[in-house]
C-alpha cells in the first residue's frame, strides 16, 4: 500500500510539471484561417487587404495583448471587437504562438 501511495505522488508529482496548456500555432492557423481574420490580415496575418494592420510576425505577447484589449472592450475598433468575442482564452493563446511565428 505505501508503495502505491509513493507511485501515486511520484506520478503526481511529475504530472504537474508539465504546463498546463502549452500554446498550439498550428491551432492558431486553424483559428485565423476560419475565423475570417486571413480575410482582413491576409496570409498569414502578412499581406493586409487595404489598411489593415500586419499582424503577422508579431510578438506573441503583443498579440495576446491587443486581442485581449479588444476582448475587454479596453481597445474599442468596431471591426475587431466582435471579431475578438468570440475567441477563448486558448484560441488567443494560439493565434498569438501562430502569428509570431509568421
Ligand atoms: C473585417 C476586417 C478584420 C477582420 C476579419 C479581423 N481583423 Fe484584426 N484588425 C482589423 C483592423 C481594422 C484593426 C485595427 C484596429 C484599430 O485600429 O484599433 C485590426 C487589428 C488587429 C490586431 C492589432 C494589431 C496592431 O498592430 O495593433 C490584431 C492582433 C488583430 N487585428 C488580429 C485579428 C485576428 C486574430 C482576427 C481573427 C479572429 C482578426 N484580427 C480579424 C481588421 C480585421
Amino acid at each position: 500500500m505505501k508503495k502505491i501511495l509513493i507511485v501515486i505522488t511520484l506520478t503526481l508529482g511529475s504530472l504537474s510539471l508539465t504546463p498546463l496548456q502549452a500554446s498550439d500555432a498550428a491551432a492558431g492557423a486553424n483559428v485565423f484561417n476560419l475565423r475570417g481574420c486571413v480575410g482582413c490580415h491576409g496570409a498569414s496575418g502578412k499581406m493586409p487587404i487595404a489598411n489593415y494592420p500586419v499582424v503577422g510576425g508579431k510578438p506573441a505577447d503583443f498579440v495576446a495583448a491587443e486581442l485581449n484589449k479588444f476582448r475587454t472592450g479596453e481597445r474599442k475598433n468596431p471591426i475587431m471587437a466582435p471579431m475578438a468575442a468570440s475567441l477563448t482564452d486558448v484560441d488567443v493563446d494560439n493565434l498569438a504562438a501562430y502569428l509570431a511565428a509568421q
